[in-house]
């Protein structure tokens, strides 16, 4: 799709770039909206000046769309959150919010990166199963619902190089 049409149709063009302190309301507003268990302001806070925290933020016009935030260290990294505002959802932004966030990994020397999903989150693992990753375990009962039901979590892994 040409790019000035697709940047339309997204609402505007999205930029990924990191995340600031003055961000965490709206992460952990964000974070609140897309999990069960959210994350609060000042953890974001944490995160953005920790050294081995990657976060970064998806901006569309002024709109702080989305983030992913991952923790790394010697060659390997963990993804730790990814989410996408609900009103921006199914328009393919999470892919290049995603990718962009492995490329800034492997710029910081990462090789292998881990991830944990929900079994039954369709999106979330098409989103990592096209975007490389394989699932390499499988947690039984991983995840407690509030009605008591217990979900799997997959684990996954994509290697840089
Ligand atoms: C997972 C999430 C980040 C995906 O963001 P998104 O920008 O809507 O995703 P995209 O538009 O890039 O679509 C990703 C893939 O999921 C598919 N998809 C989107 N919505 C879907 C749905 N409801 N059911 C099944 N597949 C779906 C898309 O077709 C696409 O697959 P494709 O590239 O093979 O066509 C977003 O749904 C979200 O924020 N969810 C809540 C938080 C979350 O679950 N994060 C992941 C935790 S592990």
């Amino acid at each position: 799709m040409m790019r000035w049409l697709r940047d339309l149709w997204r609402g505007g063009k999205a930029v990924v770039e990191p995340a600031r302190a003055r961000d965490a309301r709206r992460l952990a507003q964000l974070h609140a909206a897309s999990f069960r268990h959210g994350w609060g302001e000042s953890e974001f806070e944490q995160m953005v000046i920790e050294r081995n925290t990657l976060i970064q933020r998806l901006r569309i016009g002024r709109k702080l769309a989305g983030f992913a935030v991952s923790r790394f260290g010697a060659d390997e990294a963990e993804i730790l959150s990814i989410a996408i505002d609900a009103s921006y959802r199914g328009r393919g932004l999470s892919r290049d919010l995603l990718l962009t966030h492995l490329g800034h990994l492997a710029g910081r020397g990462v090789r292998s990166i881990f991830l944990e999903v929900e079994e039954n989150n369709a999106p979330a693992r098409r989103l990592y199963e096209g975007t490389g990753f394989a699932v390499v375990g499988r947690r039984e009962r991983y995840y407690r619902q509030p009605d008591g039901e217990q979900l799997n979590a997959l684990l996954m892994r994509r290697d840089l190089f």
